[in-house]
C-alpha cells in the first residue's frame, strides 16, 4: 500500500515535471518567436553590435545629416510592404527599391556600411531588417529625437515583396486608418508615426495639385496656409505650364526645425503648414486624427511617444525564430 502510494506521488511528480517541461518549452518557443530587447547581447564575438551601429551612423550622420529622414522613411516602407523584413534593400528589378514611389528613398549606403562593419565582426548573425531599425532609432536620437529602446530578432526575407504598392501622397485619411489598423497600429500611433515628416523633403510632383487647380476649382486648397502657398509656388509651377521645377519642399515648415525631430511637424499642422494632402488632412476636425493632432502639438513628451510608436511600426510582420534568413549582403537573398 505504502509502496503503490509511493509511486502514485513519483508519478505525479513526473507528470507535474513533464507539464513543467512542456510549458517551459512552450515560453522558450514563444520567446524565440518574438522581438526582444538586446537580442544580440554576447552573440557577435566581443563586439557589442547595438554600440558598433551607432558609431557607424554617427560617422555617416556627421557627413549628412538628412540621413535621418532618409532611415525613417526607409523602414516606414520596409514595415508597410511585407513587413519588417528588409525587402526593401534587395536590389533588381521587381522589387520594392524600384518600385514607382521610390523617390527620395536613399540611405542604402548607411546600412551597407553598418552590415560590412558588423559582418567583420561576426558572419551572418545581424539581419539587415534589424539593423535598419537600430540605425533609424541612432538618427532620430542624434537629431534630438530622444534614444529609444529597439527591439531585435528580426529576420531577413528571403525574396522581394510581391505588392510593392505606397500609400499616396493624398490617401483619404479614413484609409489611412485602416491601412494602419490592418498592421496592429493605433490612431495615435498613425499621428505619431507620421510625425517622421518632422525631417525631409518632399517633391513637387507630390503637392503640385494643391497650389493652383485644387480638385478643379481653379484655387489653392483652402486648407493650406496662403502664406505656404505662395512660398511653394515659387518652386513649384503650375502642372498647365510646364514650368521648371526647383528645390524640394521641407515636410516640417518651420526651418528651424526641418533636421530635428521634434513635434514641430504637428504644430505646424495646426497653422495650415501641412505639404502634403495627408498631412493637413491629419489635423482636420473632420477625423478622429484632428485631436491626437491637437493633442500632440501641446505635450511636451513627443520623444518618448515617438519613440513608442517606432518600436510598434518595427513589430509589423516580422519574420524570427527560424523563418527567413540572415542575408550575408544586405542588397541580395542568400
Ligand atoms: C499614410 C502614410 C504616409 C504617406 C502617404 C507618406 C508619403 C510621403 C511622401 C509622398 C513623401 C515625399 C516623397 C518625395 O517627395 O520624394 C514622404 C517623405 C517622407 N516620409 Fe512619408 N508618408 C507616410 C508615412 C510616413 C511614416 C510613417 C514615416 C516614418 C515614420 C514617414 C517618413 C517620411 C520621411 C522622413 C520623408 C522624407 C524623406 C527624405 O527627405 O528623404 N512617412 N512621405
Ligand atoms: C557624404 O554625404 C554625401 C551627400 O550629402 C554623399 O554623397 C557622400 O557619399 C557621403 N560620404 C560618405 C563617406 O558617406
Ligand atoms: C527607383 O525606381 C526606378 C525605376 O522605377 C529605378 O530606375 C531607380 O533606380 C530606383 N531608385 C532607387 C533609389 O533605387
Ligand atoms: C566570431 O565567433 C564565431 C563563432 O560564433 C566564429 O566562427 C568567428 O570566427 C568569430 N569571428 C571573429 C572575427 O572572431
Ligand atoms: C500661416 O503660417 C504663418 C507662418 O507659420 C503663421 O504665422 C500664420 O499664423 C499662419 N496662418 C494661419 C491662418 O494659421
Amino acid at each position: 500500500m505504502a509502496g503503490s502510494a509511493g509511486n502514485h506521488h513519483v508519478n505525479s511528480g513526473l507528470l507535474i515535471l513533464g507539464l513543467v517541461v512542456v510549458l517551459l518549452g512552450l515560453a522558450a518557443d514563444r520567446a524565440q518567436a518574438q522581438l526582444q530587447f538586446g537580442f544580440y547581447k554576447g552573440k557577435c564575438n566581443a563586439t557589442d553590435v547595438e554600440s558598433t551601429v551607432r558609431s557607424v551612423v554617427w560617422g555617416k550622420y556627421q557627413n549628412d545629416t538628412t540621413i535621418v529622414a532618409a532611415l525613417l522613411r526607409m523602414q516606414f516602407h520596409d514595415c508597410f510592404v511585407q513587413g519588417c523584413d528588409a525587402s526593401i534593400l534587395l536590389d533588381g528589378p521587381g522589387s520594392e527599391k524600384n518600385a514607382p514611389p521610390n523617390l527620395s528613398v536613399r540611405g542604402y549606403d548607411v546600412i551597407d556600411a553598418v552590415k560590412t562593419a558588423l559582418e567583420a565582426a561576426c558572419k551572418q548573425v545581424v539581419s539587415c531588417a534589424d539593423i535598419i531599425a537600430m540605425a533609424t532609432r541612432d538618427a532620430v536620437s542624434f537629431a534630438n529625437g530622444g534614444f529609444y529602446n529597439v527591439q531585435t530578432g528580426r529576420r531577413d526575407s528571403a525574396s522581394p515583396a510581391k505588392n510593392v504598392a505606397l500609400p499616396a501622397p493624398n490617401i483619404p485619411i479614413n484609409q489611412a486608418l485602416s491601412l494602419f489598423a490592418r498592421k496592429n497600429l493605433s490612431p495615435v500611433d498613425m499621428v505619431y508615426l507620421l510625425g517622421g515628416h518632422t525631417v525631409g523633403v518632399t517633391h513637387c510632383a507630390f503637392y503640385q495639385s494643391r497650389l493652383y487647380n485644387y480638385q478643379n476649382t481653379g484655387r489653392p486648397d483652402p486648407a493650406m496656409n496662403t502664406t505656404l502657398v505662395n512660398t511653394l509656388k515659387k518652386t513649384c509651377p503650375d502642372p498647365r505650364t510646364n514650368g521648371p521645377t526647383t528645390a524640394p519642399a521641407n515636410l516640417d515648415q518651420n526651418p528651424a526645425s526641418a533636421l530635428v525631430v521634434d513635434n514641430s511637424y504637428h504644430k505646424q499642422l495646426l497653422r495650415g503648414n501641412g505639404v502634403l494632402q495627408v498631412d493637413q488632412d491629419l489635423a482636420s476636425r473632420n477625423f478622429v486624427t484632428g485631436l491626437i493632432v491637437s493633442n500632440i502639438a501641446a505635450r511636451t513628451d513627443f520623444n518618448a511617444k515617438f519613440g513608442q510608436a517606432m518600436v510598434n511600426m518595427g513589430a509589423v510582420e516580422v519574420l524570427t525564430g527560424q523563418q527567413g534568413q540572415i542575408r550575408k549582403s544586405c542588397r541580395a537573398a542568400n
